[in-house]
């Protein structure tokens, strides 16, 4: 449904069609967006050959992401989908070559590089002329109820490819490598492991620390976590709201270096977030031919972090992320 506004909200959309494999939840849908006689359908090449769209918006859940999006991409369509890009690693791959055997666009929409203040956070990043350390502390604690309680990993699995994805863009850098140990408190009200630490390699020379809790009670991080960024020229910190701090080393004499302090204002005037955001960038692209930010290609390395950390905690010991990218 979100995505549903999102794409009624927009000038520049119209949807021709809705399509589920429970077909009275597209007729739902339609009603509640108020869609009029939209086409409904359960069967995604009958409703492109009836509709004729101009490309598809994957919002399935992740286990019927790879059949849904290579399907459209055979059938011709560009796809814009929903993170994360498979729920394996194999998938992922076939994706990606059903993508470029097409020559059709397939964009993962990561809403949440789509933040101004996370750009400004990247600009004070990049102003640190090299970074050593990134951290992202995450701790929250909601009661989902439903399929996460259940679902191993379910930290790792359903959430941390979005601050993995984070990390990446902010350093504009890619992981390297990982250890990582995932593990669940004895009130943790999850069955699989809602707790994570993992430490990347990054191909900057990097370390990016990931400290994760899906049931921490209090206190609570942002949905974006809480970063810290310590470079060459000094430290900048963002809360994941609206927070956003930097001390840059002004004299170097003495037992501490004096530094500056800033606490710059965020500037949001006209700022396409999250879905409004990754849409505008899927329209431009297609207009354009440009390479987006989550094309599929891309995207598989923020996929393989989630990958390799799992890897990483199942076995004990370091994960390469090229062996998890594999060839
Ligand atoms: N970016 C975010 O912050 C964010 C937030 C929520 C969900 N998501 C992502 O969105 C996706 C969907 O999550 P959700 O919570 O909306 O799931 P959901 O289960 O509520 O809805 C998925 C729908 O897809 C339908 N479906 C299943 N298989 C299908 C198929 N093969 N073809 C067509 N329809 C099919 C189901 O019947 C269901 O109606 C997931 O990948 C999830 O990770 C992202």
């Amino acid at each position: 449904m979100t995505w549903g506004r999102t794409l009624v909200g927009c000038p520049d959309t119209e949807i021709v069609a809705w399509i589920d494999v429970d077909t009275s939840l597209a007729e739902k849908a339609a009603m509640e967006l108020e869609l009029g006689d939209v086409m409904t359908a359960d069967n995604l090449a009958e409703a492109v050959k009836a509709s004729l769209p101009d490309f598809i918006v994957d919002v399935s859940p992740p286990s019927a992401h790879c059949s849904v999006v290579c399907e459209a991409l055979r059938l011709g369509l560009p796809v814009i989908g929903e993170k994360p890009m498979a729920s394996s690693m194999d998938e992922a791959r076939q994706m990606v070559a059903a993508s470029q055997d097409a020559g059709k666009l397939y964009m993962v929409s990561q809403s949440r590089r789509y933040n101004a203040p996370m750009e400004q956070y990247r600009e004070l990043v990049r102003g640190l002329a090299g970074v050593a350390s990134l951290n992202a502390d995450f701790f929250l604690g909601p009661h989902f109820g439903g399929f996460r309680d259940e679902m191993p990993s379910p930290l790792l699995l359903d959430m941390s490819i979005h601050t993995f994805d984070q990390a990446r863009f902010l350093l504009d850098a890619d992981p390297v490598s990982v250890y990582c140990e995932e593990f669940n408190p004895s009130w943790s009200w999850y069955d699989g492991a809602a707790c994570a630490n993992a430490l990347f390699e990054m191909s900057d020379g990097s370390r990016f620390a990931f400290r994760g809790s899906w049931c921490a009670e209090g206190l609570m991080t942002s949905w974006d976590s809480n970063w810290r960024a310590c470079g060459r020229k000094g430290t900048a910190t963002w809360d994941g709201d609206r927070d956003l701090r930097i001390e840059e080393v002004q004299v170097t004499d003495g037992f501490f270096s004096k530094v500056s302090h800033e606490r710059p204002a965020v500037d949001a005037e006209g700022y396409a977030y999250g879905l409004d955001g990754s849409l505008a960038e899927f329209l431009s692209a297609l207009e354009t031919g440009t390479k987006p930010q989550g094309e599929c290609s891309d995207n598989i390395k923020s996929l393989a972090m989630v990958f390799a950390a799992l890897e990483s905690a199942k076995t004990g010991a370091r994960a390469a992320i090229a062996d998890v990218l594999g060839a």
